[in-house]
């Protein structure tokens, strides 16, 4: 996400030049395209929704879904301009929405998310969203993989520089598949997958045990 000092001085431009930006890094309608390959959820949970651009399009490819987005920003789903009727954002943890609502979703989708929560912490938000399934319930994780290739860097400085984060941290795609199998456990990850237009987005498709299929 680009930060606030550069989106204030883009003003009305700023819808436009978010979405380009996200796009050198990642295809939000291949992400889509993934999560419609892998699950037919009736309620979704999104944490980390963040502005809302991943949100309009999960929102548009399920149209009988209920969508809630979480985030722990003030200004969640700022830039979403989708249909208002079965959407909600709320300012709250993964934690506190898991405490109130457990076994409350068909899907929860966490993308671009982790690199950005501390790593002691990334294990709370994985539990969180287990609570937050319902049995046969999926997890659609994806993040960015470290690696050393020339976009690595650019998307570090993306990160850090541009956003504004100075305390991102990727993990390799072993340390991903080793923090889902800690909270899903082991043989939980139905398929991987990499999102355009780089290698480096790599999605999870976890499934909790139960339900019809
Ligand atoms: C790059 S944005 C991704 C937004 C959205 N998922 C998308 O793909 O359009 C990362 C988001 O993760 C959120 N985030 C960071 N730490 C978090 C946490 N502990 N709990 C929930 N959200 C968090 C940030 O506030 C930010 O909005």
């Amino acid at each position: 996400m680009i930060g606030r000092t550069i989106r204030r001085a883009l003003g009305p431009y700023e819808r436009q030049a978010s979405e380009l930006y996200r796009r050198m890094f990642i295809d939000l309608e291949d992400m889509s395209a993934l999560v419609r390959d892998w699950a037919r959820p009736a309620r979704i949970i999104e944490i980390g929704c963040g502005e809302g651009a991943l949100a309009e399009r999960l929102v548009r490819d399920f149209p009988a879904a209920r969508y809630t987005g979480i985030d722990i920003i003030p200004h969640l789903g700022r830039m979403y301009a989708g249909p208002a009727d079965r959407v909600q954002f709320r300012q709250v943890t993964a934690d506190d929405m898991a405490r109130d609502h457990p076994f409350a979703f068909d899907l929860v989708v966490i993308n671009d998310v982790l690199h950005h929560v501390p790593p002691d912490l990334r294990p709370g938000i994985l539990a969180a969203s287990r609570t937050l399934l319902a049995p046969g319930g999926s997890l659609i994780l994806k993040d960015w993989v470290r690696r050393p290739t020339p976009i690595h860097a650019a998307v570090y400085i993306a990160d850090a520089v541009i956003g504004g984060d100075r305390g991102v941290a990727y993990m390799t795609a072993n340390e991903q598949r080793r923090l889902i199998a800690d909270s899903f456990g082991d043989g939980a990850v139905l398929m991987e997958r990499s999102v355009r237009p780089w290698r480096q987005n790599l999605a999870f498709h976890v499934r909790v045990p139960g339900g019809e299929s």
